[in-house]
């Protein structure tokens, strides 16, 4: 048993538990979130992801261990946000989003890829102009940070359902980006 110290939703916890005991169980027996996917024998469905220290994650995968000082979202939490509002609306204006299998999943990794082009973004944001120009080779990323198309393959290949292409996941990140800069919401 481990005593264990980490931030579930922007609350600070403590518990004690088995080292090895994984996430998605702790969520389900130790803290009655059971809104998600607990276990799917080694298929890697992908539903039982949150998002851990800001990055998409398999609950599954994570023992308990692995969660000392570390910050997780669950998505019913991410739903009361300015964030999953933005993303909801550009599913709305495309009619497009994941099916109900894949949408805590899909959702939440797009949080993290907005979440990580916003980092990007003001990391450089900060020198003057002549490193900016210098840094940026001519293109303005810092009203506009970029999303690559790579970066959507890479990040969603955890979440394996195949209901939306490339392309859909593709012009989602960017519409949220860009909704998100229109009306300012960090
Ligand atoms: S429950 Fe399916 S990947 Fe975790």
């Amino acid at each position: 048993m481990i005593k264990l110290s980490f931030t579930l939703n922007k609350n600070r916890l403590e518990l004690m538990v088995s080292e090895m005991k994984p996430l998605s169980q702790i969520l389900y027996e130790d803290l009655q979130i059971d809104t998600q996917e607990r276990n799917c024998n080694g298929k890697v469905c992908g539903n039982c992801l949150v998002l851990f220290d800001k990055e998409p994650t398999l609950g599954c995968l994570i023992p308990a261990f692995k969660l000392q000082n570390k910050t997780v979202t669950t998505f019913d939490s991410f739903m009361q946000t300015a964030h999953y509002r933005n993303i909801r609306r550009i599913y709305t204006q495309l009619n497009i989003e994941p099916c109900p299998n894949c949408y805590a999943a899909k959702t939440l990794i797009f949080e993290s890829i907005l979440l990580k082009s916003k980092t990007k973004a003001s990391q450089t944001s900060t020198l003057d102009d002549f490193s900016k120009n210098f840094v940026n080779k001519g293109k303005n990323i810092f009203d506009k940070p970029e999303i690559l198309a790579e970066t959507i393959e890479r990040e969603f290949l955890i979440s394996p359902c195949p209901c939306m292409n490339s392309q859909e996941l593709f012009e989602i990140a960017i519409k949220a980006q860009e909704d998100r800069i229109k009306r300012r919401v960090l």
